[in-house]
């Protein structure tokens, strides 16, 4: 099929390789040309595992391009572009704009427009106004560090339709991955993405809570209480694992969307308001470990990327802990494998620790575990639970969910 992509995010770029393998003619665009020269000549704009050896590889199966017009004659457009919140609020200026252009440009009436960025219910039912050609709501819950893997191998497909006959041209799309396929209505598909990110910050949000009672306790570790908890079929061990806090380019910025929008209809989210309450505690707490250890001087922070795998710092916990960390007058260094950020100095790893009076574990890189020797006699507070407790120096050593 010719498929168009709209938006070369990491949910567009992980799409189109994928989708590029299976040996369809992908054309890409994007508004930032700079992003589009990039990739004309083979450079993925992110770093995501497995992405530019893709993009190299089915590279004769892409067209990048800033001009809408290459799409007229496409069998299906897919919208990955970015739905951010402004104000609280969701902003669907993107997707709308998005929309108008493909409706200008579109030539065949039965090239259907598939919108896979996370917009809020009913915005499939707009997007069907302005592009006036069917339209198939198919959400994206790739994780970044594992996109291309996630878009390969689904939990589910959800394709959410008006009309049968887009609806099966796009589960005919994804067989390959032979992942479950769950048809249903468009508000159903933009629900369903919603209340599976607000599913999952609550949970991470709830094992912190718990975490905050095991610090209290004598000899009670968080991570046996998740483990334990794991076993049960109906929690699972997944998404529970305690640490400095969610962050990312969907988590807070969906559950923060779907609380306004539910309360625009005069419904209040009080578990997922509850859960972006406790997340926003989480640096008072490391800085309150902290100020346990010392007052002032050096800190390292180890890892800057929201979480391991990525170069994405969006919403990253470990920057919003760098910015307390200086405003409670601490000096900052930092070191990510691939991550950067303008607002510590970054250095090297070892330069990182030897810099430091106390180390604080923000991001847990496979490179930081079995890290304790090199650790030593430093202050170190783990925020993500990766170095062994029993190998660290008593009375030097704090992590979360860990009781004394
Ligand atoms: C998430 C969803 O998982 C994905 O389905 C959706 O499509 C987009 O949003 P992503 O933002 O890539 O994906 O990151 P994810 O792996 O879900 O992690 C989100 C945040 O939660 C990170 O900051 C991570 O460090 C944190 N986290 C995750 C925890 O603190 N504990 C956990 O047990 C899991």
């Amino acid at each position: 099929m010719r498929i168009g992509i709209v938006g070369l995010g990491v949910v567009g770029l992980a799409t189109g390789v994928v989708l590029a393998e299976q040996g369809h003619k992908i054309i890409g665009v994007d508004i930032d040309q700079n992003k589009v020269k990039g990739l004309e000549c083979k450079r993925s704009p992110i770093y995501e595992p497995g992405l530019q050896e893709m993009l190299e590889r089915y590279f004769h199966n892409f067209t990048f391009t800033t001009d809408y017009g290459l799409l007229s004659d496409t069998d299906l457009v897919f919208i990955t572009v970015s739905t951010p919140t402004i104000d609280g609020k969701i902003y669907l200026g993107y997707v709308f704009d998005a929309a108008k252009r493909l409706g200008d440009v579109l030539k065949r009436n039965d090239t259907i427009v598939v919108i896979k960025s996370t917009v809020v219910p009913g915005t499939a039912r707009k997007v069907k106004e302005i592009v006036k050609n069917d339209v198939v709501s198919n959400p994206e819950f790739l994780r970044e560090g594992r996109a291309i893997l996630d878009t390969k191998n689904p939990d589910r497909i959800v394709i959410g339709s008006e009309n049968k006959e887009p609806g099966d041209l796009v589960e005919n799309l994804w067989k390959f991955t032979n992942a479950p396929v769950i048809r249903t209505t468009w508000e159903e598909a933009e629900m369903i993405k919603y209340a599976a990110n607000s599913f999952l910050a609550v949970k991470i949000s709830f094992i912190n809570e718990i975490a905050n009672v095991c610090e209290k306790l004598k000899d009670c570790d968080v991570t046996v209480v998740a483990k334990a908890i794991g076993m049960d079929k109906r929690i699972s061990p997944y998404f529970l694992n305690a640490g400095i806090g969610w962050g990312g380019s969907c988590f807070p910025k969906d559950t923060q969307a779907i609380v306004s929008f539910a309360r625009d209809l005069g419904e209040e989210l009080k578990i997922v308001e509850a859960a972006i309450k406790v997340n926003n505690e989480r640096i008072n707490r490391v800085i309150s470990m902290l100020k346990g250890f010392i007052k002032e001087g050096n800190v390292c922070v180890l890892g800057v990327a929201f979480k391991p795998n990525t170069d994405d710092t969006r919403e990253s916990v470990a920057i919003k802990l760098i910015k307390t960390l200086k405003s409670e007058g601490y000096k900052v260094v930092a070191y990510d494998p691939k991550a950067k950020a303008d607002e510590a100095e970054m250095v090297g790893l070892d330069e990182c620790i030897r810099i430091a009076d106390a180390v604080i574990i923000a991001t847990e890189w496979d490179e930081f575990k079995g890290l304790e020797e090199k650790l030593r006699g430093k202050f170190v507070i783990d925020g993500r639970r990766i170095l062994d407790p029993s190998k660290m120096e008593k009375g030097k050593f704090k992590a979360i969910g860990l009781g004394e």
